[in-house]
């Protein structure tokens, strides 16, 4: 079974896919948050017989909290079915009053203050990947296009800073991170993009905000149901927009990501 583009998302992510069949795969780093589900672009469609593999990334009965995501098994599994594109649809808190929620955000940077995960496949030999632009040019502006042709007014780079969790921020910290003119707070954005350049993935993040963080709002703070809320409000659209997306991205990769491990002696074999 194979797949040209992945989905990192929510489960209920693939219903506008024909023909899904679940494969479960196995990795060096253990089982990926669930069997992979891969189906077809419906004839009609845009891109009409494409093939896309969704991951949900918390596991498709949200057992994994983002701490404990696999995400170098999830990286892993998408390449392995032959997964080269991956679309990385999350839900984050807002640093600025500018984005509120219901929000589409497409990042240019990532800042990580996670810490103790896992973040790389290379802990043999000296790999160093390039990360100064950590997501695909190419993919970034087919997002930006899709979302603008869907009726969605995207905001276009900022920084995404993604904290270890699962407790949200203090006010302290989200004021912090707002004074560094970073914009966007989530739990998952790291290492997923990491590893998928160390796998020469391009990786596409597309971020709904759902609250406006604990240093830009008045009330009592960000909590669980306030964040599960406003997804669900906007999960048909933002599905939908990762249809299009899927359907609009180039099969044929003019972007650097292809290239990252090019003259790079590399101590593992990828799939
Ligand atoms: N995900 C959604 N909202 C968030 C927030 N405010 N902080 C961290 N992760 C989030």
């Amino acid at each position: 079974m194979h797949a040209e583009i992945g989905v990192i998302g929510g489960s209920g992510f693939y219903s506008f896919l024909d023909d899904v069949e679940e494969v479960e795969v196995s990795t060096p780093y253990g089982p990926p948050s669930d069997p992979i589900s891969i189906g077809t672009l419906p004839a009609g469609h845009r891109g009409a017989g494409r093939r896309v593999a969704f991951l949900p990334r918390h596991g498709r009965d949200h057992r994994f909290p983002p701490h404990k995501i696999p995400y170098r098994a999830n990286l892993w599994a998408l390449r392995s079915v032959g997964v080269r594109q991956v679309v990385a649809p999350s839900a984050v808190g807002s640093l600025t009053p500018a984005y509120g929620p219901g929000t589409l955000a497409i990042p240019g940077q990532v800042v990580d203050r996670t810490s103790g995960r896992e973040q790389t496949y290379y802990d043999d030999g000296a790999v160093h990947v390039s990360f100064s632009d950590p997501y695909c040019p190419v993919g970034r502006q087919t997002t930006l296009e899709s979302a603008q042709a869907a009726g969605w007014q995207p905001v276009d780079g900022g920084t995404l800073v993604v904290i270890e969790g699962p407790r949200f921020s203090t006010r302290a910290e989200s004021r912090w991170f707002a004074a560094q003119g970073w914009t966007l707070v989530g739990m998952t954005g790291h290492p997923e993009a990491v590893l998928a350049r160390e796998l020469a993935l391009c990786y596409i993040p597309a971020c709904l905000v759902t609250d406006l963080d604990a240093g830009v709002e008045e009330g009592s703070g960000v909590t669980h149901e306030e964040v599960l809320r406003v997804f669900s409000e906007n999960v048909d659209r933002l599905r939908d927009l990762v249809g299009e997306v899927v359907a609009a991205l180039p099969s044929e990769r003019s972007c650097p990501c292809p290239h990252t491990l090019d003259g790079l002696k590399l101590p593992i074999d990828l799939p």
